[in-house]
């Protein structure tokens, strides 16, 4: 009888007689890059006992080219974290918000993959150190990757992107001396005295909290949520932490990064080794463009929270964290995070850091990881069909699909579903350059001193930036007197008191 096989067909039976073998499968011998058996592993091959190397040892080259190339561009931020999978199950009917996918029916799950990171220091750096965490979630959606990129703050720096390579400059080392600098730091600070309500969340105890499972995340950006009718909402996603929140005192986080510079990394990896899963809650909060209109304060103003009595969390559904990644470097270090990878039913608002980040990530990752970094497993979407094609390491080069569109071959249509939930909206204004002297920068820094902390975070506090400003200039000292002074004449006189002054 004569069989017919497929090329499909053909290669599995071919495989499954060990004919070939797939790329990646692993040997049960020790093998160069390219698959060849290797003879000998300890020495290289030379002239005599005692003589040169040759040219001819592809071995050795095969190995030592590979080690030389072994580094790849640190992230431009955020540069030092730790990473888990897990998933994400709704329990809340949001569908008059958004119709995004993920979110459709109560007891739907997503797998998800988490990177928490500290954000102003290097790879190699220590995971207590005073600073802001990064909190981002992939979401493998059925309909793309959805990116909630956050952090554990809710409120960020600046509220313009064209000051943020200066922002991280200046908190970053000195050129001169590559030593951290508090003139630089405290110099850009006073002058963007909105930068003072997240300077508070950083020097409060906040700023160091006790590794990555104790702490809440937050969106920081407004978002923009579209439902199946094609009406839209503003939104903050919030997400806080099931285990309670725990900060470590600025004593205890010296001594940690003494101690256990991998403090978080090792936390967080041996809870989910031990199954003991750690989860936290998603919430929204939701603004209507009326409400946007009419709101005392720029809602698209990163630098500012959502007050929660005006516009109260409402839960969504809960994500937890169950395992960990089998491979760092291909898991987490290039894992490809980005606001811009958005689903039909969250778009961006107005917030023109969002917007900003928009351009930023994509762009560094393109560079980070090369043009095809979406093809990478982690940053693979579930689903993919598009005209992308060639690039360096194109590994899905999808076949033998037509390349260009419009065509008369493939018979693809856009998404009925997306064009809905993509319906048409209207802005106006003058194009200018907009630095608004008018915003309000002080009120919730005030009512984060007054209310949100306790007396005793506001001796943690006045401590932290007493520590922090008394290396710079007295110049920066008195504006960073004036500044405080705009929050509270109470944090003022402490801090003052402080320095000594
Ligand atoms: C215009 C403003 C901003 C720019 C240009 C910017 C730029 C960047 C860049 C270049 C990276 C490295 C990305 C990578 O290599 O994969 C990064 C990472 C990150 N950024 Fe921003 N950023 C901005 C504002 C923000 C804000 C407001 C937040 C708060 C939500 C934020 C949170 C993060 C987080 C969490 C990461 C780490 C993502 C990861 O774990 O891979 N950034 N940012």
């Amino acid at each position: 009888m004569k069989m017919k096989f497929t090329m499909l067909e053909f290669v599995a039976v071919l495989l499954l007689a060990g004919v070939i073998s797939s790329y990646g499968q692993q040997a049960n011998y020790i093998t160069t890059g390219f698959g060849a058996p290797v003879s000998y592993k300890d020495a290289s091959l030379t002239v005599g006992r005692r003589g040169q190397l040759l040219l001819e040892d592809t071995e050795f080259i095969d190995e030592m080219a590979h080690f030389d190339r072994e580094r790849i561009p640190e992230r431009n931020g955020h540069a030092k974290g730790a990473g888990a999978f897990g998933y994400f199950e709704v329990t809340n009917d949001i569908t008059r918000y958004s119709a995004a996918s993920l979110f459709e029916r109560v007891g739907k799950r997503t797998r998800i993959a988490v990177r928490f990171s500290t954000t102003g220091a290097e790879n190699g750096s220590t995971d207590t150190r005073r600073d802001m965490r990064g909190f981002a979630i992939k979401f493998y959606t059925d309909e793309g990757n959805w990116d909630l990129v956050g952090l554990h703050f809710p409120v960020f720096l600046i509220r313009d992107p064209i000051l943020l390579p200066s922002m991280v400059h200046a908190q970053r080392r000195n050129p001169i001396t590559f030593l951290r600098d508090a003139n630089q730091q405290w110099d850009f600070i006073t002058l963007r005295p909105e930068s003072i309500h997240m300077a508070l969340y950083m020097f409060s105890d906040k700023g160091t909290p006790d590794g990555y499972r104790y702490m809440d995340g937050f969106g920081v950006n407004t978002f923009k949520l579209i439902n199946a009718t094609g009406h839209h909402i503003y939104c903050k996603f919030n997400y806080l932490t099931d285990q309670g929140l725990r900060n470590l005192t600025a004593a205890r986080a010296r001594q940690l990064e003494a101690q256990d510079p991998d403090y978080a990394i090792r936390d967080l990896y041996n809870a989910i080794a031990s199954n003991n899963y750690p989860s936290w809650t998603l919430y929204i909060q939701v603004m209507t463009d009326e409400q946007a209109r009419n709101s005392s304060f720029n809602p698209f103003d990163d630098t500012k929270v959502w007050p929660e009595d005006i516009y109260p969390l409402i839960q969504v559904g809960r994500f937890t964290l169950n395992e960990n990644p089998t491979n760092y470097f291909q898991d987490v270090e290039q894992m490809a995070l980005s606001p811009s990878n958005m689903v039909p039913g969250i778009k961006p608002s107005p917030d023109r850091m969002l917007q900003g980040r928009l351009f930023a990530y994509p762009d560094t990752q393109r560079y980070r990881l090369g043009p095809n970094f979406l093809q990478i497993p982690v940053n693979c979407p579930l689903n993919v069909r598009n005209y992308q094609r060639d690039g360096a390491m194109s590994y899905n080069n999808q076949g033998n699909n037509t390349v260009y569109h419009p065509n008369s071959v493939d018979s693809l249509n856009v998404s009925q579903r997306a064009a809905a939930l993509n319906p048409p909206y209207s802005v106006s204004g003058d194009v200018y350059r907009y630095d608004d002297g008018s915003e309000d920068n002080f009120s919730q820094a005030t009512n984060f001193y007054l209310n949100v902390l306790d007396e005793a975070g506001r001796v943690s506090l006045v401590e932290n930036l007493v520590r922090a400003v008394s290396p710079a200039a007295a110049t920066y000292q008195q504006r960073a007197l004036d500044l405080f002074g705009n929050v509270s004449a109470d944090l003022r006189a402490r801090v003052q008191a402080g320095l000594g002054l």
